[in-house]
């Protein structure tokens, strides 16, 4: 079965070929990031508008890259949900059209979903049943998952997401949009000792987070004095240090009262080299083994969305084939 996969529910157009024979044929994405740049942040009607602009020629792309041609294609999955309304709805009626125009079905996928199955996609993929940890930009969770739609949130933000802490925090430093990897990069030549940072909620008991105080704790330390460029490294260090050590206890933690040994690390947040490796570390001691999705596919992406969506497939998912759609902004991944 060839699967085409839409994702545009945020500032990158995704169109991938996931064949469930053959594996992923052909992916390829549109970054939006130089559009939003000079705005600091994604303007959601632009973001639609480019999506429409992006979909046609990244589909002729990955079926020419693919050898294969529009009527090969079996069903589409496309992201319905959770993302900015406009451009979600922009893929989920390109994938209505071209549905009913070939006759073929169009399955709704939900983007986190998409996140957390993607290491399934990598040459050694973890066996179900396994912990999640899905740090995206919008969201940070700890799901059981044990197996294709059988999902069970354990913990998650009570505020900020993880993603979202390193962005403002990286605006407070005066780093542009997306923030976390500039955030990341100029952590690279910080030194640890000179701030010291909370660690929120590590000792909760729980496997919720919250973010928002560590990026008020930034704003403080900037807001007290002009801040040099060696001294701004430091902080982004010590941040980085402390959202780090707080997802990996919380997410050896779910692992550990789950009674499990496999972690799934998903989500934009799940690329930061300081986490995977403290992660890689730590997990090692208590014999849990990590897997994540190939870099590339940490960020959004459309090869997910395929590969989610032939997955609902072959467990029968309700498809739909007469031009109609719904997107849904917001919707927990445990409702869908
Ligand atoms: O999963 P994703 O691409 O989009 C959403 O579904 O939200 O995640 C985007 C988030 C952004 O907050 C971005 O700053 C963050 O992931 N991110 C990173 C890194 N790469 C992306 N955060 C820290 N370190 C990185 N290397
Ligand atoms: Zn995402």
């Amino acid at each position: 079965m060839l699967v085409l996969g839409l994702e545009s529910s945020c500032d990158e157009t995704g169109v991938a070929l996931y064949d469930s024979d053959g594996g992923l044929l052909a992916h390829a994405i549109h970054s939006q990031v130089d559009m939003h740049e000079a705005y600091g942040g994604v303007v959601p009607e632009l973001a639609s508008r480019d999506h429409i602009r992006r979909l046609v020629p990244l589909l002729r792309q990955v079926l020419v890259a693919a050898g294969r041609s529009l009527g090969d294609i079996d069903a589409v999955a496309y992201t319905a949900g959770p993302g900015l309304a406009g451009a979600l709805l922009v893929g989920a009626s390109f994938a209505a059209a071209l549905a009913l125009a070939r006759g073929i079905p169009a399955l709704p996928v939900h983007h986190l979903e998409g996140h957390l199955l993607s290491p399934l996609l990598s040459s050694t993929p973890p066996q179900f049943p396994f912990i999640a940890l899905l740090v995206s930009g919008g969201h940070t969770q700890l799901m059981k998952v044990s197996s294709v739609g059988r999902y069970e949130l354990l913990g998650e933000s009570l505020d900020d997401a993880a993603g979202e802490a390193f962005d403002k925090t990286a605006k407070l430093l005066g780093l542009g949009y997306p923030g976390g990897p500039a955030l990341a990069k100029l952590a690279e030549s910080g030194k640890p000792g000179r701030f010291k940072l909370p660690r929120p909620m590590l000792h909760s008991q729980d496997l919720d987070f919250s973010f928002s105080g560590l990026k008020t704790a930034v704003l403080t330390a900037v807001r007290e004095r002009p801040l040099t460029v060696s001294e701004k490294a430091d902080l982004a260090f010590e941040f980085q240090e402390a959202v780090a050590e707080v997802l990996v206890t919380k997410a050896l933690s779910a692992v550990k009262s789950s009674r499990m040994s496999t972690l799934v690390v998903a989500g934009g947040v799940g690329a930061n080299r300081r986490l995977r490796s403290r992660l890689d570390e730590y997990a090692g001691r208590a014999g849990v083994k990590v897997h994540y999705p190939e870099l590339e596919l940490c960020t959004d992406n459309g090869a997910m969305i395929a590969f989610a969506g032939s997955q609902r497939l072959l467990a029968g998912a309700k498809t739909r084939s007469d031009g109609s759609f719904a997107v849904r902004p917001r919707w927990p991944l445990v409702e869908a």
